[in-house]
């Protein structure tokens, strides 16, 4: 139930709802530290007009931005690179919480790129370099097969070069929080040069 709980775990007191750093209250949210990297639902838009969305690791977040990682061939980057916008959403009903936001896009630095592979699971390491049209191919036994070869012929990784990642500076941040003993509460930011707006709204 999604507000069935008063266990919204960390969180800002309620005071300081309109005058939090939002960035900051976003990394308070995320599961610490980041293992395992909280789901988010990721949209971009399509070539098409359509939306598109999936869903993708939040790697890390900082001041500005929230950070994903992916592979330079997907659908996702082709669109990014026409369109370096797009919108995310995560959610935790157990504990009545939504963050939903949007931004600009850019790519992220080449450290934050090293670093975010090397934190990576082995079986995500493995993905990154065994995860491509070649592979889809094949039969599930030879997958399997090339997969079990690739791991034990190479015990330490490094990042593929179709490893890429990319930071969204987000512009507009919502929160909504569940309460248990009344209505829920949308906080929505929105970035303004350096500082942020706030606003309460109800839904
Ligand atoms: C639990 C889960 C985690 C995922 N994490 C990522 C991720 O961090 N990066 C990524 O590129 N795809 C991830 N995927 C796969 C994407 O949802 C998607 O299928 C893939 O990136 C291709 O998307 P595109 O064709 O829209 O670019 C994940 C899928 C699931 C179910």
């Amino acid at each position: 139930m999604i507000t069935s709980s008063a266990e919204f775990g960390t969180d800002c007191a309620v005071d300081d709802y309109l005058t939090v750093d939002p960035m900051l209250l976003l990394q308070q949210w995320l599961p610490s530290p980041y293992t395992p990297p909280a789901l988010m639902s990721l949209a971009t838009s399509g070539r098409d007009g359509y939306p598109r969305v999936r869903h993708v690791l939040l790697s890390e977040a900082d001041d500005t931005a929230v950070y994903f990682h992916t592979d330079s061939r997907s659908s996702k980057v082709a669109e990014l690179a026409e369109h370096p916008r797009a919108a995310i959403a995560l959610a935790w009903p157990g504990v009545g919480r939504q963050i939903v936001a949007h931004g600009d896009v850019r790519l992220a630095p080449d450290d934050e790129l090293r670093d975010a592979y090397g934190k990576r699971t082995r079986y995500l390491q493995l993905l990154a370099w065994l995860n491509d049209d070649e592979s889809v191919a094949l039969s599930a036994d030879e997958r399997r097969r090339r997969w079990a070869e690739f791991d034990t012929s190479n015990p330490k990784l490094e990042q593929p070069s179709t490893w890429t990642g990319f930071a969204i500076d987000l512009t507009e941040i919502t929160f909504w929080r569940g309460d248990p003993d009344g209505p829920s509460q949308r906080t929505r930011f929105r970035r303004d040069g350096d500082a942020w707006t706030s606003e309460v709204l109800p839904g």
